[in-house]
């Protein structure tokens, strides 16, 4: 289940040399959303270890509004990877499209910043869906 993780507007500060959004800002807003999305579903700290099948599908103007969904894909002993799709919202039609999608692979660390187990720190209250994972 797709959810709201993050919105934003694009400043002309965010833009490469060629006038569209700069990749590497994007991306780290990417990477803010899925952190957030983990932070809804564990109670611990978590670092981003791998990112995967990364597509910049279209390009982003100055001025565009970006909302970034994601999902949880699966959870495995020590990491939990999450789908992160963004997507602008057309000023005239108000319809959305998806400019970036990526899978981002965060894993679940102790105080010694070593993996630890995502079972030990799961929140009561996450969705059925996510449970299913477990
Ligand atoms: C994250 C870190 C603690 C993992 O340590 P590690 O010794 O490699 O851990 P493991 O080999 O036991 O792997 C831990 C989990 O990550 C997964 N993993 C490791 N490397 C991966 C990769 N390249 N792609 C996908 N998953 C990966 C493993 O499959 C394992 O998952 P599982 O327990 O759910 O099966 C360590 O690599 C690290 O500190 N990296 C730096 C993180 C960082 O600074 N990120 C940027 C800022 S947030």
């Amino acid at each position: 289940m797709k959810k709201i993780s993050l919105r934003g507007r694009v400043f002309p500060t965010d833009l490469n040399h060629a006038g569209t959004v700069f990749g590497g800002w994007l991306m780290g807003k990417m990477d803010k959303a899925a952190s957030i999305q983990i932070e809804d579903i564990l109670i611990s700290p978590a670092v981003t270890v791998a990112v995967s099948d990364m597509s910049f599908l279209r390009p982003v103007y100055s001025g565009a509004i970006f909302t970034i969904y994601t999902e949880v894909l699966a959870i495995g002993n020590t990491s939990v990877k999450v789908d992160v799709d963004v997507q602008i919202k057309c000023r005239d039609t108000h319809e959305e499209y998806s400019v970036t999608h990526a899978v981002f692979t965060f894993v679940i660390i102790d105080d010694n910043k070593r993996p630890r187990n995502v079972r030990e720190v799961i929140r009561d209250d996450i969705d059925d869906y996510i449970r299913r994972k477990l």
